[in-house]
């Protein structure tokens, strides 16, 4: 072909595409829905936005200025509306996840965290929903312990050599090393090692990937295919390599390399083959998702919370008194017990408080508009439009969290009617039937150490008073150092 023909060609094609953006901006069906300028255009926006690591913070100024419904993406808006959670996430029509949450597993793969079809999704969950119940929460009491005593020792040590340590750090390797515990037996022995062995980076690695990629999921397809014809000259994704490692612990456990006498869930999990109510996928499904849901957010969390009280002695004056009441009655153990800790109704202000301020969660939680389309804000949006709440947007909302940007954990110890107004918006966990399965676990670990910790050590900004660090792209995670004294 001629360069004149060529050139004919790619322009008209270019046109096309420039016209349709053109008017999908201005004359599409979200043309009166307020927004950044290039948002309208283009979902290259939403991905140069994120790249700073601050999207949610942009996104709380972005409906500070545009109000409770922001367009985000050509097709994608964010809400910031407590009556919109039912329409999206209730019982209603489904608001399926969208194609964003493809990128967290392979192309032809899936997980309880990324299924998008509704019945596929409940027939995963409601086979493993059993071992995430309150009543088996328990039995992994003994394995939070454990990592407690070595965390213990890790902080006495710390405060001999009088050593600062990065705390947001040091408690990754604690969550992760519960949930190692957890699921399958061993902890990953991180706090031992004072340091990442790989799997940190790699799940490090592979939400970051998940976090661009999910905006243009449209690429995840080619970028695998890449990947499958590198594979052979040893180039890995980082996905694959947390498949590899969850593999390797079952193939232990199913060769009997590794004792099956433990009431881990890898236990449970088997338990549940034999029985015909699991499948092998099931098994893997649900470690590689304790593993890459519940470590880094758990970590969070405690940070969050450790950090806030710090921040404010007054509230951390409050908890100790609570806790250091309780023991001096002798109502507390060592380590305290979880049915012990739901006895102290400040520290679960305190937790509530904390994961209100600072979600681990940091991207919009997006769904598609059903097939007939909604009416959210008062705007009608069409079937397929993308919508969601951000957690972090949510939590910012002066209408339901007065004084939003200061830590009080006594609005949750209110009149009733006021804490389920605040719950009912509360969404560090999600809504509705893509709720949280590890809430619970996640509950026990912070239930338990946070008392722990403050009955055990004082804590202090290193340097003193330097604000942490946040950076987020799916997961908000935080660097501060800290000094830690023993009481
Ligand atoms: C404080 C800690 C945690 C936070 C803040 C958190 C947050 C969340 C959120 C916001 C969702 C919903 C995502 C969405 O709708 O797109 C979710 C789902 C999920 N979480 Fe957690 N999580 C935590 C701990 C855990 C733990 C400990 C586990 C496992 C042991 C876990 C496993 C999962 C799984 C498997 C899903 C997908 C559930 C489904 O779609 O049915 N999470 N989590």
């Amino acid at each position: 072909m001629c360069p004149e023909y060529l050139a004919i060609v790619f322009g008209s094609v270019f046109f096309i595409i420039v016209s349709r953006r053109i008017y999908v901006a201005f004359w599409g069906p979200l043309n009166d829905i307020p927004g950044p300028f290039w948002a309208k255009f283009t979902r290259l926006w939403e991905v140069y936005a994120l790249i700073p690591g601050d999207f949610e913070r942009k996104l709380i100024a972005l409906h500070r200025f545009y109000g409770p419904i922001v367009r985000i993406g050509p097709n994608k808006c964010s809400i910031d509306d407590p009556d919109a959670v039912k329409i999206i996430y209730g019982l209603g029509k489904p608001f399926v996840k969208t194609s964003y949450y493809s990128a967290f597993t392979d192309v032809d793969k899936t997980s309880l965290f990324s299924e998008r079809e509704p019945s596929i999704h409940a027939g995963m969950r409601r086979r493993i929903a059993k071992l995430y119940s309150l009543t088996n929460l328990l039995s992994y009491e003994a394995f939070v312990d454990q990592c407690t005593a070595t965390l213990e020792d890790k902080f006495r040590k710390f405060c001999i050599e009088q050593r600062p340590i990065e705390m947001g750090a040091f408690l990754q390797y604690y969550a992760f090393d519960v949930i190692g515990s957890i699921t399958a037996g061993h902890p990953f022995g991180l706090m031992e090692k004072e340091g990442d062995d790989g799997i940190i980076g790699q799940i490090h690695r592979a939400t970051l990937y998940s976090s661009f990629i999910g905006i243009v999921p449209d690429l995840h397809y080619w970028y695998q295919k890449v990947l499958d014809k590198l594979r052979p000259y040893g180039v890995n994704s980082s996905r694959a390599e947390l498949l590899d490692f969850v593999n390797f612990h079952i193939g232990q456990r199913r060769r009997g390399i590794t004792p099956n006498d433990k009431n881990d869930f890898l236990t449970k999990l088997l338990l549940l083959e034999k029985e015909g109510a699991n499948t092998h996928a099931d098994t893997q499904v649900s470690c590689r998702s304790n593993i890459a849901a519940g470590s880094d957010t758990t970590a969070i969390s405690l940070g969050a919370i450790l950090y806030h009280l710090i921040q404010n002695q007054g509230k951390m004056e409050k908890l100790r008194d609570e806790i250091d009441k309780k023991w001096a009655a002798g109502e507390l153990s060592d380590p305290i017990t979880f049915k012990q800790s739901q006895e102290l109704p400040y520290l679960q202000a305190v937790i509530k408080e904390g994961l209100r301020m600072h979600p681990a969660i940091a991207v919009v939680l997006a769904r598609c508009v059903p097939r007939g389309g909604a009416v959210i804000c008062g705007k009608y949006l069409p079937e397929n439009t993308e919508v969601g709440i951000n957690a972090w947007v949510a939590h910012r909302n002066e209408k339901v969290f007065p004084e939003s940007t200061a830590f009080r954990p006594e609005r949750w110890l209110g009149p009733k009617t006021e804490i389920s107004r605040m719950d009912s918006y509360f969404a560090s966990f999600g809504f509705g039937s893509r709720t949280c399965i590890g809430r619970h676990i996640s509950f026990l670990e912070i239930s338990k150490l946070v008392p722990q910790l403050i009955r055990k050590h004082d804590f202090e900004l290193e340097p003193p008073n330097m604000e942490w660090v946040v950076k987020s792209h799916v997961f908000a995670k935080q660097r501060f150092h800290c000094k830690i004294k023993q009481r």
